[in-house]
């Protein structure tokens, strides 16, 4: 597993980390052996970086990480980032809401213990928020919250994950070094935080976090226009109406094209996918989401083997689609 720097700090990650949402619910039935097991395999293939939220199953995938750590001992150098979801309200932020009403401080230093009591441990190396607007980039009272919880030793380091429909929302927190680390969506599809975002994250050395690279699953090729989604999995409603049909078709183009070129990286095409992530020097992990052993040992492979050639590269760039149903 090849590892990478984490923006400022001396901290080296390992380039394809864990996902942990499907861990906590909401994608169907998911059971907490499966869910240890994915988590104990992650670390043996070298994985050191997991990323959770508070609302991932209410504390359930925090607090399932918490468990897997202490089977492991507590290794110090697996690094943990969760998540902190702004106080109930519109999702994403509305531009005219108050930043310190949907993070006040009271909030935001409890939610840093409550996750704190469910991993088990005493400091948590990054937290992020688990949204933003950026109506709230001028006053962004809830990272000076949480940049005082680092000089405290609760935290090791501040970042935010983008809004879905807004990537670049927080780029001027990036120039003016309030983050430490962005969480962004970037894959085959949506490679909107390639525009800007990279090339700022490498001057000001924040952390890129790529999420959603296989985009909830489609770019492993293996849904079909006849694919069921469980009950309770909220992919039922990402891909509703005529998405999965959409999706299946601009997905068997991007096949039908890495055939030509080379036929392997279409049959693995989640490695491919991750690949082609893997290609941008600003990123600093991965977090492919995995439910099983089987998922993360593929997920994993990824960071082995050739990497992309330019001429596979630039044929996925044509593949860039930006849905508007955020
Ligand atoms: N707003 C936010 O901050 C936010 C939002 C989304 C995600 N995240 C974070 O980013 C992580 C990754 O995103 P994501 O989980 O939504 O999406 P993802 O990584 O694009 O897709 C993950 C899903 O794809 C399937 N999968 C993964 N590896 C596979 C493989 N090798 N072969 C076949 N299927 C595979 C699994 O679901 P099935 O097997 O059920 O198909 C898995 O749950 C999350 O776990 C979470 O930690 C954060």
């Amino acid at each position: 597993m090849k590892k990478r720097k984490f923006g400022s700090f001396h901290w080296k990650v390992s380039e394809i980390g864990l996902g942990t949402w499907a861990m906590g619910g909401g994608w169907g039935k998911q059971s907490e052996q499966e869910s240890i097991s994915t988590v104990l395999k992650a670390v043996e293939l070298g994985i050191d970086f997991i990323d959770t939220a508070q609302i991932y199953g209410d504390g359930t995938s925090e607090k399932l990480i918490g468990k897997s750590l202490k089977l492991l001992g507590n290794p110090s150098s697996i690094k943990i980032a969760s998540k902190i979801p702004p106080l109930q309200g519109y999702w994403p932020p509305h531009s005219y809401e108050n930043c310190a009403d949907r993070y006040p401080e009271k909030y935001l230093r409890e939610s840093v213990e409550k996750s704190l009591s469910h991993l088990r441990i005493d400091c948590l190396d990054l937290m992020q928020l688990h949204t933003w607007t950026r109506a709230w980039n001028k006053n962004p009272e809830a990272l000076e919250v949480l940049h005082a919880l680092k000089k405290e030793g609760k935290i090791k380091a501040v970042g935010i994950s983008t809004p879905e429909q807004d990537q670049n929302a927080c780029n001027d927190l990036i120039k003016e070094g309030r983050i430490d680390s962005l969480q962004v969506i970037y894959n085959i599809f949506d490679q909107e935080a390639s525009a800007e975002i990279f090339d700022l994250a490498m001057q000001h050395e924040v952390a890129i976090i790529v999420r959603c690279a296989l985009d909830e699953g489609s770019l492993t090729g293996k849904f079909s226009k006849k694919t069921q989604f469980e009950k309770g999995d909220w992919r039922k409603n990402f891909f509703k109406g005529d998405r999965l049909k959409e999706v299946v078709k601009r997905v068997e183009k991007i096949k039908k094209e890495l055939e030509t070129i080379n036929p392997k990286s279409s049959e693995n095409l989640a490695n491919t996918a991750l690949k082609f992530v893997l290609r941008e020097k600003a990123v600093s992990t991965v977090i492919t989401g995995a439910r099983n052993s089987s998922q993360i040992e593929s997920n994993a492979s990824s960071s082995e083997g050739k990497v992309l050639t330019d001429l596979e590269f630039e044929r996925l760039l044509k593949h860039a689609w930006r849905r508007y149903f955020w």
